[in-house]
């Protein structure tokens, strides 16, 4: 049965002024009525073999549970990390927990901030990445790419059909590189879900990341469980080497490979990426909450107390109860750099 590993531990920055450490944006309902965590157990809900396994930070524990009850699913396990330690350490929880149960299942590996519009399309290509993964694959599911991101992992598959090979996987190469790898057209993005049997990650993390298992293999050992939550051992866990899926696995096994996934996928890292896939009015504007957009093109709102806006074009305007932000779609990269400087000036 497919296992949905869910990992909710990003305190994503770049929605600011919405997205907050407090309040990382995987809890928000940046598309729809559904928190983007909620609308990830919802894509899988009807290909889960059975409930899920969440791994989030212990700060976020209510935020998470409730979020989870409202769309009606128990997880299995509802892991707490008092730390993060990046993705492979939290995977490492997950397959470590999904075996005691008892059950080597094929672990279906989700971010819980990306949107994923062709449900269907998703689907089939996990249908697909399941054989492979039930011979012992570690499969990635690759986006063909629109532009020279450096903030992705890169993918050049064996030439052929459907599941294949991994050549090579680059996690975050530099701009010149990740530009060489787009124009060659050879290579994937890494969309960052992933889907192995639960021994099959264990057994590679043994070889290559034996520090990262014997940590997590103790901080779970030693964990407290009551009737919702089960806590990692503090010190157990904080002991592992922190470093993610991409670097510590999938770069160096020999055994990876890539399902093409054409499903309208999109990991929401920027406002304008939110603009890209919400609905939009004929005139290309994407309004969330209360807006009045008059004459406007392009353009993006999201607040609760009404916005108002006039002759604006490919202009985002995000309000919240204690900051505002307005800025060309162009620039919204540079929400980094106003939220470093809010930081320094305390
Ligand atoms: N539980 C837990 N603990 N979850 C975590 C932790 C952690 O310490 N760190 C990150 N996550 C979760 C994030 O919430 C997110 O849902 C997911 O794991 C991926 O982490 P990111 O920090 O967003 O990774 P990235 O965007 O830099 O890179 C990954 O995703 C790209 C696609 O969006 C990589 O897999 C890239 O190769 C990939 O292209
Ligand atoms: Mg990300």
């Amino acid at each position: 049965p497919i296992v949905p590993v869910i990992l909710s531990g990003g305190s994503g920055t770049r929605l600011w002024p919405l997205s907050r450490e407090a309040y990382p944006k995987q809890f928000l309902p940046l598309v729809g009525d559904d928190t983007m965590l909620q609308a990830t157990w919802k894509r899988v809900a009807s290909i889960a073999g059975a409930a899920p396994i969440v791994v989030a930070n212990q700060e976020h524990r209510f935020m998470a549970a409730e979020q989870l009850r409202e769309c009606k699913v128990l997880p299995q396990a509802l892991i707490l990390e008092p730390v993060g330690r990046n993705t492979a350490p939290a995977i490492a929880i997950a397959a470590l927990q999904a075996l005691a149960g008892g059950n080597d299942a094929l672990l279906l590996v989700l971010p819980s901030d990306h949107v994923v519009r062709n449900e269907a399309a998703f689907h089939a290509a996990v249908k697909q990445a399941a054989v492979a993964a039930e011979a012992g694959k570690l499969v990635t599911f690759g986006i063909v790419p629109t532009a020279a991101e450096t903030g992705y992992g890169y993918i050049k598959a064996a030439s052929g059909e459907g599941v294949r090979a991994v050549d090579r996987f680059v996690e975050k190469p530099d701009q010149a590189t990740a530009e060489k790898y787009v124009s060659s057209g050879e290579y994937y993005w890494n969309s960052g879900m992933f889907l192995f049997k639960a021994s099959r990650y264990l057994k590679e993390l043994e070889t290559l990341q034996p520090a990262i298992l014997a940590a997590c293999r103790a901080a779970l050992d030693k964990a407290a469980r009551d009737n919702d939550f089960i806590r990692l051992d503090a010190e157990a866990f904080a002991a592992s080497p922190n470093d993610s899926i991409d670097y510590a696995v999938m770069e160096k096994t020999a055994d990876a490979a890539v399902v093409p996934l054409d499903a309208g996928w999109n990991d929401v890292g920027s406002w304008s990426a939110l603009w890209e896939v919400s609905d939009k009015d004929a005139d290309g504007n994407a309004c969330h909450g209360d807006v009045i957009a008059l004459d406007c093109k392009d353009s993006y709102a999201y607040g609760n107390r009404l916005i108002a806006m006039v002759g604006l074009q490919d202009v985002v305007v995000v309000e919240t109860d204690d900051a505002v932000f307005v800025g060309h779609k162009d620039r919204v990269q540079d929400v980094k750099e106003i939220v470093g400087q809010i930081k320094r000036d305390g």
